[in-house]
């Protein structure tokens, strides 16, 4: 029997349920990363050579970006291989219309780092409900300092227009440890005058360095500060895209729950800033055995891979501070759902920026996981939970945010009466095959 069950749809939104499950058993290939998909669509359209990619992801985020970069004139083929043939660093096209980035936060704030170097142009940037309540004030702020101009709704959110200009580069203290922000400035640092240098609060993904180092650019990191100096042209060869820990850790956190299970998770990304959920899981007790990238490697152009192997086991509650808060951002709904099934308490703090994800995903995620039994409580800056060994399981809204749905479907294979996850479909956006996946690990 497959893990879910569809049982019905309402104007688009899909109830789909998820019994208790027995065992989940099984091999899978993580799904493609979201986070260097957008990052290789992006850098392929500023390169000067055709850039093929293997493994990019086909999912609603990461084709609003394909969408973005052919708006912007590049050529895209889609095929087993992905080939991104782009218009050069300099050379983005006036686009026609307003560029739609549907519901994708990375878009909408690593795009206007390369737009706002282009002294010829002027774009305006759009998207979905979800989108236009994140802020972008956070870049638009950086931007201007460097010189260009950006008009956005209410000052901070979308629609907002990127007019670009002759950059100069810019020392940049980041106001809070986004990647996101961090990839926006390095990007127009790129066509700045002068060394661009941001500083992190606390380490975050790396991924735009290490593509910018495969590029063929300058880049330098120094404890917190990273800088890149401007480029002519980026020189981007073939490049894969390796799983994502972030939708593998859906599975993971399925596994570790529900008794009797053991699961392998191919292919999956190990860079270091980016599997902060499996080192909290490890101190919550779960036995994971696989080869992650240790913490201090040096800055490299390659994204570690690896296979992990996760069985059910006990967990411990834990304390998740700001430090460890950018490396496992995406995954701390988790953190909470695992948090009901440990033993004492488990607190995330330092987590604020959870409020301006695709929901304000502290209140959604406590609300949610509340009315499903949990015993669980929101802070201003993310949340306590009491574990009680177990959960009840009922219904959960994912409002339209994809981790939010996907937590409701591992909610119930390991609650005591199953979950009904109203909005199932939000999971195409970053995961398409998500229920599929599930289902092939087996169930009762
Ligand atoms: C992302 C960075 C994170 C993360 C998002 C993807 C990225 O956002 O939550 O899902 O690809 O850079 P912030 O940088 O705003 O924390």
């Amino acid at each position: 029997m497959p893990a879910g069950r569809r049982s019905g749809s309402e104007g688009g939104v899909v109830k789909h349920r998820f019994d208790p499950s027995g065992p989940l058993r099984g091999t899978i290939a993580a799904p493609a990363d979201k986070s260097l998909s957008h990052r290789a669509a992006l850098l392929a359209a500023m390169a000067s050579d055709p850039v093929r990619v293997t493994g990019y992801l086909d999912a609603a985020d990461t084709n609003s970006t394909l969408a973005a970069v052919q708006a912007l004139g590049a050529l895209v083929e889609r095929g087993e291989v992905l080939t991104i043939r782009g218009t050069g660093l300099r050379a983005a096209a006036p686009a026609a219309a307003a560029i739609d980035v549907g519901n994708a936060g990375t878009l909408m704030r690593l795009l206007p780092g390369w737009l706002a170097g282009q002294p010829a142009g002027s774009w305006t940037l759009d998207g979905d409900a979800s989108i236009r309540r994140r802020p972008v004030d956070r870049i638009a702020e950086p931007l201007r300092r460097m010189g260009a101009q950006i008009e956005a709704r209410e000052g901070r959110f979308a629609p907002f227009t990127v007019t670009g200009s002759s950059l100069e580069a810019i020392e940049y203290p980041l106001p809070v440890a986004s990647a996101q922000i961090k990839s926006c400035v390095l990007l127009a640092g790129l066509l700045a005058v002068g060394e661009t240098t941001v500083i992190e609060p606390e380490p975050s993904r790396d991924h735009t360095e290490r593509l910018l180092l495969r590029c063929g650019v300058t880049v330098s990191r120094d404890g917190p500060r990273i800088s890149v100096c401007p480029q002519d042209e980026l020189e981007l060869r073939d490049l894969h895209v390796p799983g994502d820990p972030s939708s593998a850790a859906f599975h993971v956190a399925a596994a570790v729950l529900v008794p009797g299970s053991r699961i392998v998770v191919e292919g999956m990304a190990a860079n270091w800033t980016r599997v902060g959920f499996l080192r909290i899981l490890e101190r919550m007790g779960a036995v994971l055995v696989g080869e992650l990238e240790p913490a201090g490697a040096p800055l490299s152009p390659d994204e570690p891979v690896t296979e992990l192997d996760v069985a059910h086991g006990p967990l411990a509650g834990t304390t998740v501070d700001a430090a460890e808060v950018p490396l496992a951002i995406d995954e701390l709904p988790l953190v909470a759902l695992l948090g009901c099934f440990a033993e004492g308490e488990t607190i995330v703090r330092g987590a604020e920026e959870l409020r301006v994800k695709e929901t304000d995903r502290i209140a959604t995620v406590v609300d949610g996981l509340r009315g499903l039994g949990a015993d669980i409580e929101a802070t201003a800056d993310g949340f306590v939970v009491q574990g009680t060994g177990g959960l009840r399981g009922g219904t959960i809204a994912s409002h339209g945010d994809h981790r939010l749905a996907m937590l409701g479907a591992v909610a119930g294979l390991a609650s005591r009466e199953g979950v009904e996850v109203d909005g199932i479909e939000a999971a195409a956006v970053s995961y398409p095959g998500f229920e599929a996946d599930l289902a092939s690990l087996g169930g009762r």
